[in-house]
């Protein structure tokens, strides 16, 4: 295996690095373009794996996408065809993205092919409630052997749906499928995560008509044409709190430009109880210039998170859907919890199988152990369903350098923070998976004074 990355763990990571467009929200609003009559342009765009895939969709279907400076990506869907089959077949579990093309692709071509999916390894990750909505909107699904071939003989049309959990997915299939659908549509127990609420803002910028009700309940008019859009996407809380979960474990101090504090008010609550501390920078200068960036990049806010010495604390954490803490945030604050005294319960409620990668830190020295129960707090739907879904972790332990492979993409963050953070060299098998959602993630480690180097 040529992907491995050798990492001297045992010195704190101290600097500043930045973050650039949440992943999951640039590939959606870089699906949304395929609606517009006209071009879009998306800002900061971070190099990444999945941007990459879904960039290569788009231009199989006749979307000319192109660069411009500091991350501007360009997409003109004015001629949008249908794509061969096996070259879409290329893109087959490559990521979880192409099944949210099913209403755009109806809507521009009356037919749409969806290769089989993949994205990361963290529970079945069923497409029912997707292709629940798809049928409700008239849509008709002939499952192959090769993929999915979608048609709307009749068009698609409003209608009014309830999502059996509020999925992010689901929302944004229903969203994207909605906006040009004839009539209204009432989406109810929608995901109203903050990367749903910025698609939707880059859907009222085409044109659409969407309103955010209380308690979970979307409602969007169809409209007859949309136009491209301009949009600086939100900031990527993932890889905010993934450098703060690093900072933590590591004994670090790291500040994190672009980190907003908005979308990580659940994050920060808890990393405050954990015995971390930050600081948030928002008083920069207001922003300026077409792309929306400060004037002066090094006046640029952000956060700065950092290990204030002395013991960390135990906590009892429960993923959940926004405004919970997220899921994503879990793997990565779980090696700072190794770190913390005392015993900390984590329950995850929002997939079935996120927590094998525990196995790995074990490896290391951390006492770690998973139960079927819902540990902690409320029962969810996993704990009638027999999954391993609940940990309590026992610190502090000190860690030492371990081989370790890398399962998933938050998962495999977590076990580079494993790394960082322990005794000696261990060696990170599979880590190129990364970079599906981390830009630059090498180099932004060297950036904090990290020892790494591909041997
Ligand atoms: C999105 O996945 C993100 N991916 C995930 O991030 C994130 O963890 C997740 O939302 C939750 O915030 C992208 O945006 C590309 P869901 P998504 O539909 O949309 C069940 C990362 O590392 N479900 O909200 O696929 C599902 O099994 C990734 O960046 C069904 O049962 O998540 C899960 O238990 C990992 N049937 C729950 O809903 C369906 O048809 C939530 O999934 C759809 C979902």
């Amino acid at each position: 295996m040529t992907d491995v990355l050798a990492v001297h763990g045992g010195t704190p990571l101290h600097g500043t690095i930045r973050v650039r467009g949440a992943k999951n929200l640039v590939s959606k609003a870089m699906v949304a373009a395929l609606l517009g009559e006209t071009p879009s342009r998306l800002y900061d765009v971070p190099r990444i794996r999945d941007v990459e895939v879904v960039r290569g969709l788009l231009e199989l279907h006749g979307v000319r996408v192109t660069d411009g400076a500091n991350g501007e990506l360009v997409l003109d869907p004015a001629n949008v065809e249908r794509a061969n089959v096996d070259e879409i077949n290329v893109h087959a579990a490559s990521s979880r993205i192409p099944i949210l093309f099913c209403g755009p692709l109806l809507h521009r071509l009356g037919h749409a092919f969806i290769p089989d999916l993949g994205g990361c390894h963290i529970g079945p990750r069923p497409i029912d409630f997707h292709m629940q909505a798809l049928r409700d909107f008239g849509a008709v699904v002939d499952k192959t052997p090769e993929g999915l071939h979608l048609t709307a003989p009749n068009g698609l049309h409003g209608t009014k749906l309830e999502l059996p959990y509020p999925s992010v997915g689901a929302t944004e299939q229903v969203l994207l499928t909605a906006v040009r659908a004839e009539g209204v549509t009432e989406l109810r127990n929608a995901a109203v995560e903050p990367e749903i609420i910025d698609l939707i803002c880059v859907l009222q910028k085409m044109g659409a008509i969407i309103n955010v009700h209380t308690s979970r309940v979307i409602e969007v008019e169809g409209v007859p044409r949309l136009d491209g859009y301009r949009h600086r996407p939100i900031p990527d809380r993932i890889e905010a709190a993934s450098w703060a979960a690093a900072a933590l474990a590591t004994g670090g101090d790291v500040r994190v430009l672009g980190a907003r504090q908005a979308d990580m008010t659940t994050f920060l609550n808890t990393f405050r109880s954990v015995g971390g501390q930050f600081e948030v920078t928002d008083d920069c200068p207001p922003r300026a210039g077409v792309d929306g960036r400060p004037a002066d990049p090094g006046q640029e806010g952000g956060i700065r998170f950092w290990h204030p010495g002395g013991e960390l604390n135990a906590v009892a954490l429960e993923t959940g859907v926004h405004p919970g803490f997220m899921t994503d945030w879990q793997q990565p604050l779980v090696v700072a919890l190794t770190q913390a005294r005392g015993l900390s319960i984590v329950h995850e409620t929002v997939y079935e199988q996120r927590l094998g990668y525990t196995k790995a830190l074990g490896s290391m020295g951390a006492t770690i152990q998973t139960y079927r129960d819902c540990l902690g707090g409320t029962p969810c739907r996993f704990g009638r369903s027999n999954f391993t879904h609940s940990a309590v972790i026992a610190g502090p332990s000190k860690l030492h350098a371990a081989d370790l492979v890398i399962p998933d993409l938050r998962a495999g963050f977590s076990h580079l923070i494993a790394a960082l953070a322990a005794e000696g060299t261990s060696r990170v098998y599979g880590v190129d998976l990364i970079n599906r959602g981390y830009e630059d993630f090498e180099a932004k480690l060297a950036a904090l004074g990290a020892h790494t180097e591909r041997p």
